[in-house]
């Protein structure tokens, strides 16, 4: 065993891959999740994959006495990857106190425990909404580029988390952390045990497409095809969800095996390739043979026209890469969606 890892929101989407993925490497997790946007049955998902069960525990990170007993009950926690936090944007922009309330305390709290219980890092969940749209001479998107005024209170709390993180580390903490800026995050694992599930109507593309294509929902609406892109659609850098989980393994690595004496690092978590909404429609529809019933409609407020990154700083110093091709990804969110009916879940 290589320690043990709290994970925060590890029932949820990218937590349930990553914990795998941790489970694979030889650490112990400890699962915290509030089940406010996953459910429970996502832990035996990750059990029959791994063949081990993780520690769980239903507790909201923003209640500090609830957190501080996870810590007293698994005791030697060396690492925290966190997750938790709620990230639809459109909800956020009609109830930012739930947003700051949510995103913001429960960093605070865990920060606070963690001198205490002598945690040697966290692995912070950010994204490329920090970069707002970067200007054309910044995409691809490196991690020196501009940080822009966020658009919706969920994309300020992933700025602000950041710059609690840079502050409190600044002061002389005695851990180090890393913070991850994902791209935007898509597919299942393989074995169809895991996958993205969120409650009620999705917000993202991929599960709402996948819910169209098995007809839960009449047709998928593309918001926009006016866009300054090659067909007007939107262009986002879609990367496979196992690949971003294993860069989570990798940098907890990095910190707990003393890989780097820098207190905190930035990475960019992408392919480097940008995809158009209606190419992924195209990819899913070509891979899979399933026809995805689609409309154009207007653009939705706040969407960005394109971003993708520029992957070489995690490729070189990181020693990580997205392997999966596009074909794979669709085809993984397939085979969970198919699996989800089987199972007669939706
Ligand atoms: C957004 C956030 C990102 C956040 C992520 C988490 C911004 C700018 N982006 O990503 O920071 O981490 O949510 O939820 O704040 N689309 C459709 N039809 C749909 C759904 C989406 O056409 O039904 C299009 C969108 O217009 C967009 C693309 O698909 O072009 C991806 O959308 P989505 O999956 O929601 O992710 P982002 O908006 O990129």
């Amino acid at each position: 065993m290589k320690g043990k890892i709290l994970v925060t929101g590890g029932a949820g989407y990218i937590g349930s891959h990553t914990t795998v993925e941790l489970q694979n490497a030889g650490y112990e997790v400890v699962i915290v999740d509030n089940l406010s946007n996953s459910n429970a049955d996502v832990i035996d998902g990750i059990q029959k994959i791994t063949g081990i069960r993780p520690a769980f525990e239903k507790v909201d990170c923003i209640d500090f006495a609830a957190l501080k007993g996870v810590f007293d009950k698994y005791p030697g926690i060396k690492g925290i990857i966190h997750f938790a936090a709620s990230k639809a944007v459109n909800e956020s922009v009609h109830k930012p106190l739930l947003y700051y309330r949510n995103n913001i305390v429960s960093l605070l709290n865990l920060l606070e425990l963690m001198p205490e219980y002598k945690v040697e890092g966290i692995v912070f969940s950010s994204s490329c909404t920090v970069y707002g749209q970067p200007s054309s001479e910044y995409l691809p998107v490196t991690e020196t580029a501009p940080i822009q005024p966020a658009l919706s209170p969920y994309g300020n709390t992933k700025q602000i988390d950041e710059e609690i993180i840079r502050d409190t580390i600044h002061s002389g903490a005695p851990f180090k952390s890393i913070v991850l800026r994902y791209f935007n995050p898509i597919g299942a694992h393989k074995t169809a045990e895991i996958g993205e599930l969120p409650n009620g109507v999705p917000q993202n593309l991929v599960p709402f497409l996948t819910q169209a294509a098995i007809g839960i929902r009449k047709e998928l609406s593309v918001f926009g095809d006016d866009y300054n892109t090659p067909d007007g659609s939107c262009i986002r850098d879609y990367i496979n969800v196992v690949d971003l989980a294993k860069a989570h393994v990798i940098s907890i690595d990095r910190i707990l095996e003393n890989k780097t004496d820098a207190k905190l690092e930035y990475f960019n978590l992408g392919t480097g390739n940008g995809v158009s909404v209606l190419g992924l429609i195209h990819a899913f529809e070509k891979t899979t043979g399933v026809k995805v019933p689609h409309k154009i409609v207007g653009r939705r407020e706040g969407d960005i026209e394109q971003i993708w990154a520029n992957p070489r700083y995690a490729n070189e110093v990181l020693g990580w890469k997205a392997v999966e091709s596009i074909e794979d990804t669709v085809q993984s969110a397939w085979n969970w969606q198919l699996k989800l009916r089987e199972r007669g879940v939706m």
